[in-house]
């Protein structure tokens, strides 16, 4: 094969590489528009904002934590760099205040210690699925990870060049703060929410949030719907994806070492092929 034949050939595979990792859409259903939020976790040099982190679990623990658990996380989890961070007391003064069932303790149940995971809300999927009109709320702790948005044909091309992981916080912000009345016409089945976001429009869960609802500590930080959303869907990140900015950063410098190392070769090449004409 001729060089321009390979070039060709190595274009062609990796175009088509591309285009069969676009994400699929079903014929006739026609994606939602997801509006992208500007997170500090994004790009090459993004790290988690320990301050929205510790607003995104309090959001958790004071609302959707009644309905939804979060498995993979142990409460020292909450203490560890890059996450919350919060410090050990405060870890063992939290976990203090949940009732772990432990059929090793007298009674069967004892008071947590920071090794826990976060306790299931509901005693069984069955208990659960009954308190939500037989929706069961799934786990949270790798829901970032298994939910992404729709981006239109150009724009999904540009995250291969801008390190575009936050596809899960963009949809779980985009699902809290699309509740709406339903549109005239439209009939809700008893126990369904009207979301313009959610798949079919139709969601058992009711809205998880309201204007005001909780405190945040301190002036500054709106108390609303959307900086509510915002800071949930960035703690899911994170618990999601506990690693990504030392992922990123290593990244960064295996390029950079790549590169270092190509023009090196590049010079050594040169060199030992300085004299023959
Ligand atoms: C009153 C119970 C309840 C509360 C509180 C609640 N949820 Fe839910 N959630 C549910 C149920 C039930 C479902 C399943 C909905 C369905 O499949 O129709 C669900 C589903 C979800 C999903 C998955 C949607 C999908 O794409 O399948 C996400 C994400 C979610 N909840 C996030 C949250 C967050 C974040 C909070 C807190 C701000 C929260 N939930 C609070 C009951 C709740």
């Amino acid at each position: 094969m001729t060089e321009k034949k390979t070039l060709l050939a190595a274009l062609i595979l990796t175009l088509s590489l591309a285009l069969a990792s676009a994400p699929a859409v079903a014929a006739g259903e026609e994606p939602a528009h997801a509006e992208q939020q500007d997170w500090t976790f994004a790009g090459v040099f993004g790290t988690y904002d320990r301050n929205q982190l510790r607003r995104g679990f309090q959001i958790f623990q004071q609302s959707c934590s009644s309905c939804h658990g979060l498995e993979y996380i142990a409460f020292r989890n909450l203490s560890e760099p890059g996450g919350p961070q919060y410090s050990e007391e405060q870890v063992r003064a939290l976990a203090e205040q949940y009732t772990i069932a432990d059929p090793d303790a007298e009674g069967g149940e004892r008071e947590g210690i920071p090794a826990d995971r976060w306790p299931d809300p509901f005693p069984s999927d069955q208990i659960a699925r009954d308190a939500n009109g037989g929706a069961l709320p799934p786990d949270l702790s790798l829901m970032a990870k298994a939910r992404s948005i729709h981006l239109e044909f150009p724009w999904w091309i540009f995250t291969y060049f801008t390190a575009y992981q936050e596809g899960g916080a963009d949809y779980i912000y985009n699902l809290l703060v699309n509740y709406h009345e339903a549109p005239e016409g439209v009939e809700m089945q008893p126990g369904q929410y009207y979301n313009s976001f959610f798949s079919g429009h139709s969601i058992a869960m009711p809205p998880p949030l309201a204007d005001g609802m909780i405190d945040y500590e301190g002036e500054g930080t709106p108390e609303t719907v959307e900086q509510y959303a915002r800071d949930v869907a960035a703690f899911l990140q994170w618990t999601a994806d506990p690693h990504m900015v030392h992922r990123k950063e290593l990244g960064f410098r295996v390029i950079l070492f790549l590169i270092g190392f190509a023009v090196l070769m590049y010079l050594v090449k040169r060199r030992i092929w300085r004299d023959a004409h």
